[in-house]
This record gives C-alpha cells, sequence and structure tokens, in this order.
C-alpha cells in the first residue's frame, strides 16, 4: 500500500510536469525498482488508467461496495455524468461510449429535450396508480401500435401492456402466452414454453426459465415447469420443439447477450408458420435489437407478414436509461386477458410514458434510422481493417445497424480493459464476442476517434500482451 501510494504520488506528480508519453524517460533511467518504473509508465502513458487501490475513486468504492449485493464484478472507475456518447469519471476522465449502457441510451446521454420534458412531468404528474386514467400510458401504447405498423413491423399489433423493464415485458408475455393455452385448451395441457440455445430473456423466474444459461439457471432451480430450449436458427427441428402442447415461443430476431446471432429470415417464417399450425403465441423480443437499432424501428420490420410475432417485448432504449418496458400484444392474445389477470404499481406511470412517447416518436424518425445503416457501414469499414491486421484474432463480423459483434479468437477481457484505460468503453457479449451497441446519435468523428482507440488497444493486448494488466472478470452485462 505505502509503495503504491508512492507510485501514485509519483506518477501524478510526472503527468503533471510531463506531456503525455513523454514523461518516462526520465524514470526509466533512474534507480527506482522496476515494478515502480512500470507502474509509472503505465499510469504517465494512459490517458485514463483504472484508478489505483489509493486513489480517491477506490476510497469511495470502498466505502460503498460492502453495502451493496455482490451481484455485479465492476472495473474500479466511477461515473458521475455523461452527455451524448461521453462519460465522466470521478476524477473527471472522458471516456466515449460503445455501451449505451447496454443499448438503451440511443440517444445519447442526458439528452436535454428528455431532461426538459423529465422537469415538467415531474412537476406535473409523477405516479397515480393504475387505477386511474392519465393522458400518457394510453398516448405512449397508440404510439407503439401506429409506429409498428407504420414501420412494416407485426402488421396485427393492436394493444399494449406498459411496466418497468425488459424482464417485466417479458414476463408478461409469458404469462400472456400461458392464457392463451389456457382459454385454447381448458385442460391445461398446452402451457409449454419454447426458447433458444444463447439467448437471453431476463432475470425474473418466468424470463430466466426462458434463459438456457446455466450461469444463470443453475442458482436458482428448479426453473418454471414447462420450458423448452431449441436450437437458434435449425429449421429441422422446429416440427419436435414445437407442439400442440406449446403455448408460446419466444426468441430473439438477434440475440445480444448470446453474441450477437442474427436469425435468418427462413427461420423465422418457418418458426411463425408452425407457431400458427399449432396455435402458439409468437413472441419477439425486441428488448436489446429493437427500437430503431438495425435502422429499422424492429429488427423483424424487413421480414415478410407471415414472420410476424404476435408479441413484442421492448425496454432498453424505450426509456432512454429511465426504467420502462412495454409487451406489444395482436388481438388474438388481446382477447384472452381479462381485467385482473395482469397488473404493475409502477408501470405505466405519466412521468415514464411521457417520456417514452418523445423517445419512440424521436426513434421511429426515418433520418435517424438511415443514419444508423451508413454508421454500420463505417464500423463495418474498421472491423474488416483491424480483421486484416489481425487476421488470427478476428474470426468473424456479425450484426446489423448499431448491434455489432467483433468475434475473437481469444479471451476479449483484456481489450476491455485497454480500451478503458485508452478513453472507450466497449463490451464483450457470448464467447469471446466484442460488442458494439454504441448510442444511435454518434457521430462519425466519434465512431473514427473509437475504432482508433479500439485498435491500440488491439495492438497493445494481441502484440504486446505484457503491456496491458486484464482487470479480474468483466461485469455482468445484463
Ligand atoms: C434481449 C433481452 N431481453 C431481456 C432483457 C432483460 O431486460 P432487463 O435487464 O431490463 O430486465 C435483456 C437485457 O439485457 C435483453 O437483452
Amino acid at each position: 500500500m505505502a509503495l503504491r501510494s508512492t507510485v501514485f504520488r509519483l506518477s501524478v506528480t510526472a503527468s503533471r510536469f510531463t506531456k503525455r508519453y513523454a514523461s518516462t524517460a526520465s524514470v526509466q533511467a533512474s534507480n527506482l525498482p522496476d515494478g515502480v518504473k512500470d507502474a509509472i509508465k503505465k499510469e504517465t502513458s494512459l490517458p485514463n488508467p483504472d484508478p489505483p487501490s489509493d486513489s480517491q475513486t477506490a476510497r469511495l468504492v470502498n466505502d460503498q461496495l460492502g453495502y451493496m449485493v455482490p451481484t455485479y464484478v465492476r472495473p474500479m472507475p466511477m461515473f458521475h455524468k455523461a452527455e451524448g456518447c461521453y462519460m465522466w469519471d470521478v476524477e473527471n476522465r472522458k471516456y466515449l461510449d460503445f455501451t449505451a449502457g447496454i443499448a438503451v441510451n440511443s440517444l445519447g446521454h442526458c439528452d436535454p429535450e428528455m431532461a426538459k420534458l423529465m422537469y415538467q412531468q415531474a412537476s406535473t404528474l409523477i405516479h397515480t396508480s393504475n387505477l386511474y386514467h392519465n393522458p400518457w400510458t394510453g398516448s405512449l401504447s397508440k404510439l407503439l401500435v401506429e409506429k409498428t405498423i407504420e414501420a412494416g413491423g407485426m402488421h396485427t399489433a393492436s394493444k399494449v401492456f406498459i411496466c418497468n423493464s425488459g424482464s417485466e415485458a417479458n414476463e408478461s408475455a409469458i404469462k400472456f402466452a400461458r392464457k392463451v393455452g389456457k382459454t385454447i385448451d381448458e385442460s391445461g395441457a398446452k402451457h409449454e414454453l419454447v426458447s433458444f440455445q444463447n439467448s437471453f430473456h431476463g432475470r425474473t423466474m418466468g424470463s430466466l426459465s426462458a434463459t438456457p444459461n446455466p450461469k444463470y439457471q443453475k442458482p436458482f432451480s428448479p426453473m418454471l415447469p414447462g420450458f423448452k430450449y431449441g436450437k437458434y436458427n435449425d429449421i429441422a427441428g422446429i416440427e419436435s420443439l414445437v407442439t400442440d402442447k406449446t403455448c408460446g415461443v419466444i426468441i430473439e430476431p438477434i440475440q445480444g447477450e448470446g453474441g450477437v446471432n442474427v436469425a435468418s429470415e427462413e427461420f423465422l417464417i418457418a418458426l411463425a408458420k408452425r407457431c400458427r399450425k399449432v396455435g402458439a403465441v409468437l413472441i419477439y423480443d425486441e428488448i436489446q435489437c429493437g427500437l430503431g437499432r438495425t435502422g429499422q424501428l424492429w429488427a423483424h420490420a424487413a421480414l415478410p407478414k407471415e414472420a410476424h410475432p404476435d408479441i413484442i417485448s421492448t425496454a432498453k432504449a424505450l426509456g432512454n436509461g429511465f426504467p420502462i418496458g412495454a409487451t406489444i400484444v395482436n388481438d388474438w392474445v388481446a382477447s384472452k386477458i381479462v381485467t385482473g389477470d395482469h397488473g404493475t404499481t409502477f408501470g405505466g406511470n405519466p412521468l415514464a410514458t411521457r417520456l417514452a412517447h418523445n423517445i419512440v416518436g424521436r426513434l421511429a424518425d426515418a433520418k435517424l434510422q438511415k443514419a444508423v445503416l451508413e454508421k454500420e457501414q463505417l464500423f463495418r469499414k474498421h472491423f474488416a481493417r483491424i480483421q486484416q491486421r489481425f487476421p488470427e484474432i478476428v474470426s468473424g463480423i456479425r450484426g446489423r445497424g448499431l448491434i455489432l459483434g467483433l468475434q475473437l479468437t481469444a479471451d476479449p477481457s483484456p481489450v476491455i480493459t485497454a480500451a478503458r484505460e485508452r478513453g472507450l468503453l466497449v463490451i464483450t457479449c457470448g464467447t469471446n464476442t466484442l460488442r458494439f451497441v454504441p448510442p444511435l446519435i454518434i457521430s462519425e468523428v466519434e465512431i473514427e476517434e473509437g475504432m482508433a482507440i479500439l485498435e491500440e488497444a488491439m495492438a497493445v493486448v494481441f502484440k504486446e500482451p505484457e503491456a496491458v494488466k486484464g482487470t479480474k472478470g468483466q461485469q455482468e452485462m445484463s
């Protein structure tokens, strides 16, 4: 600790009086121990080295950590403000954000229009409970239905249930599917739910039961009865998977957490046909891939009508950081739900729904969506160059719009650390995949800036592995 303090003081002094990258020559020539020299070199040559254990940040973190249920492992920087595509830590260091809070802040951080509306609505009406009408729950529901149909997605969209998170939107969808099954077959035999390997649908018991990842399920087993798991994009497996006993099938048109895997059009058409045949509700979980992220309002919007779902679940970007989720259903599903079947205290409150009403209108904008596709091309151009430079490391590029994955053949954790210490936030998913889900408003200049940092981080990690010290484990992403 004492040595660490000395190193920190020395490095602060060095970085105060010398320009970045120019400070280490005299240190290298000194008779300081090698470990101290290395630490100084790192802290003076990186714009955002992770705060050391005797920093102000570490003191703050350690003061608080003991009071938090340890569900996440977080790197040391502590963020206290953000604007657009940038975030600042408590030591006032700036980071470019390619994560958007896991595909949430699509309109950027602290959007001024949203801040203004939030103030206005918070000074007018925040919460009434769902026992009374307010102007915004219904307005948002109407807008979601209209924009969905207008965008070419789920042409039968008709009604919306508004809640507070992605898990809750899926929980509602699962319950609705069970209710449809029970209405069709009163014996209760039609209760099975189907989901797919590598999917992520949430952490509540229903949504977790649809998430066949042993890491998430095992600590809380047994899961709910009646859940079956199939292979993503396996058309041949559909018939035995989805049967007369199936009440619902839930699938992400693009798997986010599972590795940015895109469902093929043929697979979704075949799945939808099978659902119609056996009378099962088809649920598209668009929580991560929806709301403009693919350059269309919904990732499935370009599919032919025969592949459209009966339910869409959405959340994340719906509130641009304010908690809200929604379950969009068609008349077939809605007709099976009666008063008292389902509910929520906070869901659909006027504050959240007024914000989401503004956000949906802006994310549905054709100009924004066209720009998303242009930005995708810029990312892809850089990915191709990086792949050329690291052909053994980059084995694939996946995704659509601004939900993109760079498949590596090695553990990406050191790249995440090296990028963060150079001022870029990026996350992982699946197995060894780097995930790119930046704010949709990101500029070309910001993309260039981030890709230059990423390339440097890759070079440091894969050309000089000793030059970067990885943090232990990366945070759970969802
Ligand atoms: C596709 C998908 N579904 C559901 C969820 C769960 O959403 P939430 O964390 O808001 O409960 C997530 C979160 O990452 C997700 O990506």
